[in-house]
């Protein structure tokens, strides 16, 4: 596709929504309870924001920046800013990583789809906690129903990106987070509402420091960069359908502030209902699907038909958030394909959407059936979410900062953050520090934190 018809975004709302559909998703509402409650609560709540503070949105900015100079697919656009060098590879890095997060994701995607159709036929009613877990620990152990879903969602992800970036992602994008949004702040008020809530507001407000270690300040890293879609070349690719006139660094902030407030109203649901009834908090993966179910029984009990209705919408509005996220992981990878291979736009997502579903079963199934088989002492899925999220994203995210910090010239971080100078940018000076140091400086510090060197 040559430079002057590649596609562009509409409306510079829909540029932040569409963004903002890539970061919010199951990262924020199933990951970010499970992981904070694996890392004992508050003092992981603040050393996750000063994540995305100091290296998720400067990062995004650079990422942004990458994607709409250079006017490509992340593996391109180091190609076009850096000809002839390796940075090439942080480019293909991320398409890697997109794939993989792919893989696994769409396994719990497919789970949002199960909890939906059980909604609806109200199969919740009456449980209690320990059915609840009975319920979806008898689900991901069964071989078939969740590769089913997994499939049936990676084909919803396909059609919509084969519609292209305008139609597909950016429309299904505006209705859809609003609405989200919405739902969860009438969660969290049931929520915070149920006996012995309190003490879940105690897990999630009171920081206990001394439970600051290596483990914790990996796993925060890892969330914000795999919650912000940041350090795989993801907003990249969205950035090249940017125009010249979006303000980059203000685009980051909103999506950054978006992000952050899902994920800490999911946190304000979680864990004050699975503190009312009993739930450890430590549960992992299954946290969301154990604790929620739970919520709309106790909270609407006697008024069945609301809680129907409220379940339903909420399962719905959790499968279409995934879906705004798999659907950028998908397109980062059939946009390289597309691009780099000349191949048609339907016959690259093909691939991606065969290969993907091909992954999708093996982690589906290491859940249940292979669950013996364990490599590093995980499961495939276990295994495919930490590398992917605690290990490339955040290796991403130190090469795109080097690469905008020091690599590139001033005068193309200048023009395209204050778009040549018509935006007054007032932290500029600071954004480029913190790309030439503390972001490097703090990645790597932390990697060799947890690698016991320090
Ligand atoms: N940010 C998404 C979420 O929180 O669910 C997941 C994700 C999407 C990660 C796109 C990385 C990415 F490039």
């Amino acid at each position: 596709m040559s430079k002057s018809n590649r596609a562009h975004f509409g409306t510079k709302l829909g540029v932040i929504l569409a963004s903002a559909g890539s970061a919010v998703g199951l990262g924020n509402i199933w990951r970010f309870p499970y992981e904070t409650g694996n890392h004992g609560g508050a003092a992981f709540i603040l050393t996750y924001l000063g994540c995305v503070l100091i290296l998720g949105a400067p990062i995004m900015i650079a990422e942004f920046l990458i994607g709409r100079r250079s006017r490509a697919n992340t593996a391109r656009a180091y190609q076009n800013l850096a000809p002839g060098t390796q940075w090439k590879w942080v480019g293909r890095m991320g398409v890697l990583t997109g794939f993989l997060i792919l893989g696994y994701y769409s396994v719990v995607a497919g789970w949002t789809l199960e909890y939906t159709t059980q909604s609806v036929t109200n199969s919740f009613a009456g449980q209690d906690a320990e059915g609840f877990i009975a319920l979806f620990g008898n689900f991901v152990a069964n071989p078939w129903r969740p590769v089913l879903w997994m499939a049936v969602f990676m084909l919803a992800t396909h059609f919509i990106v084969v519609r292209g970036v305008e139609r597909g992602i950016e429309k299904a994008s505006k209705v859809m987070m609003p609405m989200l949004f919405i739902l969860l702040l009438i969660l969290v008020a049931c929520a915070v509402s149920l006996p012995n809530a309190g003490k879940g507001m105690e897990f999630l407000l009171k920081p206990d420091f001394s439970k600051v270690d290596g483990s914790v300040l990996l796993g925060a890293m890892g969330q914000a960069f795999f919650s912000l879609s940041v350090g795989m070349g993801c907003l990249c690719t969205y950035a090249s359908y940017f125009k010249p006139d979006t303000n980059l660094g203000r685009t980051a902030f909103s999506v950054a502030v978006i992000d952050t407030m899902v994920a800490i109203l999911a946190g304000f649901i979680i864990f004050p209902a699975a503190f009312s009834v009993g739930i450890q908090p430590d549960m992992g993966p299954s946290l969301l699907f154990i604790t929620l179910p739970n919520v709309f029984q106790q909270a609407f009990g006697g008024l069945p038909w609301l809680a129907v209705l409220l379940s339903v919408m909420f399962y719905i509005l959790l499968a279409l958030a995934a879906l705004t996220s798999t659907i950028s992981l998908h397109e980062v990878v059939t946009a390289y394909l597309h691009e780099e291979f000349s191949m048609s736009r339907r016959k690259a997502a093909w691939l991606v959407t065969g290969g993907c579903t091909f992954l999708g079963v093996f982690c589906s199934l290491s859940l249940g059936v292979g669950k013996e088989y364990t490599l590093f002492g995980m499961t495939l899925f276990d295994l495919f979410d930490f590398v992917t999220a605690k290990i490339m994203l955040p290796l991403g995210g130190f090469f795109i900062s080097l690469f905008a910090g020091w690599y590139l010239d001033k005068r193309v971080l200048w023009e395209e953050i204050t778009n040549r100078g018509t935006l007054k940018v007032q932290l500029y000076r600071l954004i480029v520090f913190i790309l030439k140091f503390i972001a490097p400086i703090g990645i790597a510090f932390i990697f060799i934190n947890e690698l016991g060197l320090i």
